[in-house]
């Protein structure tokens, strides 16, 4: 039985103070909520303050992205060892906005993933077509080429910690969902590419997370397929009840 995983990525939400009161609300919300994990992807200035609201709480912190040096003159970019050292569990690797406004490429995403490992934070890392690539039959092929780039070079062990993210980039933040369906032929093809490149056990064992427009009315209808693990929330994580309900699907 694959663990659910509930995360919500803020994405340039949320100041500390807005962060630390979104958790303060959050807790008691998702208190009995043991029957998934509860991860929340916040701005890294916020990151510290959600970590220290979220002391106490099974709510684990994700920073939404990160560099894959340990450190250097890379002006702007944070390390996986401050992410570490703010308290994150988790980090968010590959997101679309990134690929499409901040040139995030498999072979960052590669390097992104390994140092996170290294680091001991877990990778959510996202993959996902573009409406045109969907509407020309070059799903399957965005998705293998991603999933591949991404994971290149990983040993079996490392690839059990992997959390991924199936984000249709024409479903994000658009109120148009992929139909359950159709979230699900995603995953299912995702795991098999999983299996091929490490192990049926291995690919059985992953956690693939749907991500697009996922809200409080269509995520019981998502998580009634058995090949989605849980979701990634953008819009509706920030909102406490909204995110609260959505965990508690
Ligand atoms: P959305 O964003 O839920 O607002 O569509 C999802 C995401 O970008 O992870």
């Amino acid at each position: 039985m694959r663990r659910p995983v509930i995360a919500g990525n803020w994405k340039m939400f949320k100041t500390q103070a807005e962060a630390r009161a979104f958790v303060i609300a959050l807790k008691p919300l998702v208190a009995n909520s043991s029957h998934c994990d509860i991860v929340i992807g916040a701005p890294f200035t916020a990151l510290a303050a959600a970590v220290d609201a979220a002391r106490g709480s099974a709510i684990g912190i994700a920073a939404q992205n990160m560099h894959w040096e340990k450190e250097g003159a890379f002006t702007g970019e944070i390390s996986a060892k401050m992410i570490v050292e703010a308290g994150c569990s988790h980090v968010i690797i590959g997101h679309s906005e990134r690929r499409q406004f901040f040139g995030e490429t498999d072979v960052t995403v590669n390097k992104k993933v390994k140092a996170a490992l290294d680091a001991e934070l877990v990778p959510i890392v996202c993959v996902g077509e573009l409406l045109a690539e969907r509407e020309s039959g070059r799903t399957e092929m965005v998705l293998e080429t991603q999933f591949i780039g991404g994971m290149a070079g990983l040993t079996a062990q490392q690839f059990s910690r992997i959390i991924i993210a199936y984000e249709p980039v024409w479903a994000i933040g658009t109120g148009r969902t992929a139909t359950p369906e159709m979230a699900a032929e995603a995953h299912r093809f995702l795991r098999q590419v999983a299996a091929a490149k490490f192990s049926p056990e291995r690919a059985a064992a992953l956690r693939i997370l749907y991500g697009g427009s996922v809200k409080p009315d269509n995520i019981k209808g998502l998580m009634a397929q058995v090949e989605i693990d849980g979701a990634l929330v953008g819009g509706a994580s920030l909102d406490a009840n909204s995110f609260a309900s959505i965990v508690n699907f």
